[in-house]
């Protein structure tokens, strides 16, 4: 086996994100991994970087090893909306947020919790109910939600969407506003605090991004909580940009003057209609709005794959419906002061060469185990093959086969290239092995991306 050397963590990041992971490959941890990853590069500038993620397909593993490889905080997509926990009055069903929860924290994700009182995805019972009744289903909902996930939410998007667009500034008539009226905001941030006070509170809208009637309303309403000393601690920026709706040219200031209203500011459901470099520069243009304002804590993508957008056909993510990265990803990383290819996405190898790597633990005693990660090549052949494996320390590797091994200066990142097996026929596999001793730890490593020529 080589002996360590430097690893270009800048090449590691820009290979084809192509990534499969086993159930077994479960030690996947931000630190370990390639400083050219988004949670990584948005943690050096005291930020996460978060994504929308649905509870559906956390089993497919290319979804899964992205979400793990590149970010540090989630949003359930849909599981914590009342339609999806409470359908029932009373009757609460918490096992799709609850797999979300318990992924995240076994990879030491933040979790924001979406969200407790919206009137859309809100079942019919509660529109019928009368206004007594209805605030003390708000109450209860708000309650119930926040207690289940006490001590796990850092931060809750309290009330989603009450100002209408245009240029009226008024707030949207929902079951909640015009039964309860204007002070219902109010009330569900009061009786959040109350169930959690260690969860920061916030207020969350879309449209509401540049300097306009609807975000002065939102701002006049914030202002008026400060003042009173109504509990709010955050307000979320959608940030859901088109071509009909760019992002606008004071974005920044705008997050700017709500930061100066006392409360931090987050950017929590990002995604950017279109392609290339406009879908890029404008990737970051809000990045860097975000770094710019001290106050803004964190950025949320609303989804890893344009597969799965709710806006699919619009490509507004920073990973192709393959899991590539985008010319966006890349953008998005340079402006986070990470390792950026300063190209676009792509296989790092030759015109359609691709792989994939899987981990499987064959052998497993008490001090050691066995591993074999298994590359495959994609729909071309290829002549060449390059992968990771970053160990838990202390644990190390103390035989290799099948591939040639160099190190990071930590000894803790294998990078894995051929011996004999680099040419590979489309979908074909090889496989290297190793032994490791364990010294204490009996975690199972992480494969990174593979690139192929
Ligand atoms: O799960 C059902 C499935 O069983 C059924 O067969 C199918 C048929 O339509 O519907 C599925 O539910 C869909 C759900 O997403 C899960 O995919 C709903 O119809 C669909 O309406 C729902 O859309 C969600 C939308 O909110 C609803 O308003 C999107 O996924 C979600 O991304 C979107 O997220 C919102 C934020 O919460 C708030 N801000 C705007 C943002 C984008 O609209």
């Amino acid at each position: 086996m080589d002996m360590p050397k430097a690893f270009s963590r800048r090449a590691a990041r820009a290979l084809t994100s192509a990534l499969l992971a086993t159930a077994t490959l479960t030690a996947l941890s931000h630190s370990a991994a390639a400083a050219g990853t988004l949670g990584s590069a948005a943690a050096g500038k005291g930020r996460y970087f978060g994504t929308a993620v649905a509870a559906s397909h956390l089993g497919e593993s290319a979804y899964a090893g992205t979400l793990d490889r590149e970010f540090s905080a989630v949003t359930p997509e849909n599981e914590m909306k009342w339609d999806a926990t409470e359908s029932t009055r009373n009757t609460f069903t918490f096992a799709a947020a609850d797999q979300i929860v318990s992924h995240a924290q076994s990879k030491g994700m933040k979790i924001r919790g979406h969200t407790l009182v919206w009137h859309s995805q809100l079942p019919s019972w509660v529109s019928g109910l009368g206004a007594a009744d209805l605030r003390t289903a708000m109450n209860n909902h708000i309650t119930q939600l926040m207690q289940h996930y006490k001590g796990k939410i850092y931060a809750w998007d309290v009330v989603n969407e009450a100002f209408q667009d245009g240029s009226s500034g008024a707030r949207r008539s929902s079951p909640f506003q015009d039964k309860l009226g204007d002070g219902y905001i109010e009330e569900a941030f009061r009786t959040a605090r109350s169930v959690d006070p260690d969860a920061k509170l916030c207020y969350n809208d879309y449209n509401t991004d540049g300097v306009n009637a609807k975000s002065n309303a939102v701002y006049n309403m914030v202002k008026d909580f400060k003042s009173r000393g109504v509990p709010i601690d955050c307000v979320g920026f959608q940030s859901h940009f088109n071509s009909a709706s760019p992002v606008p040219s004071d974005y920044r200031a705008n997050l700017q003057r709500f930061a100066d209203l006392g409360v931090d500011v987050q950017i929590t459901e990002l995604d950017i209609e279109g392609s290339g470099t406009a879908q890029a520069n404008s990737y970051a243009t809000v990045v860097k709005a975000c770094l710019a304002v001290s106050r803004c804590t964190g950025m949320t993508v609303w989804g890893i794959t344009d597969k799965y957008s709710w806006r699919s056909s619009g490509t507004p993510l920073l990973f192709d419906s393959n899991y590539a990265e985008k010319p966006a990803y890349d953008a998005v990383l340079t402006a986070l002061g990470g390792s950026g290819s300063g190209g676009g996405g792509g296989n790092g190898g030759g015109t359609g060469a691709t792989c994939t790597v899987v981990f499987t633990k064959t052998a497993d005693w008490n001090d050691g185990y066995n591993g074999q990660v298994t590359v495959t090549a994609g729909a071309a052949p290829i002549t060449g093959w390059t992968t990771t494996v970053t160990f838990p320390a202390p644990q190390k590797v103390s035989t290799l086969w099948n591939g040639s091994a160099s190190w990071d200066s930590s000894g803790t990142v294998m990078t894995v290239r051929p011996t004999y097996n680099a040419d590979l026929a489309a979908g074909a596999s090889t496989s290297f092995g190793f032994t490791v001793q364990k010294n204490g730890s009996s975690s199972a490593p992480t494969v990174g991306t593979c690139t192929a020529s």
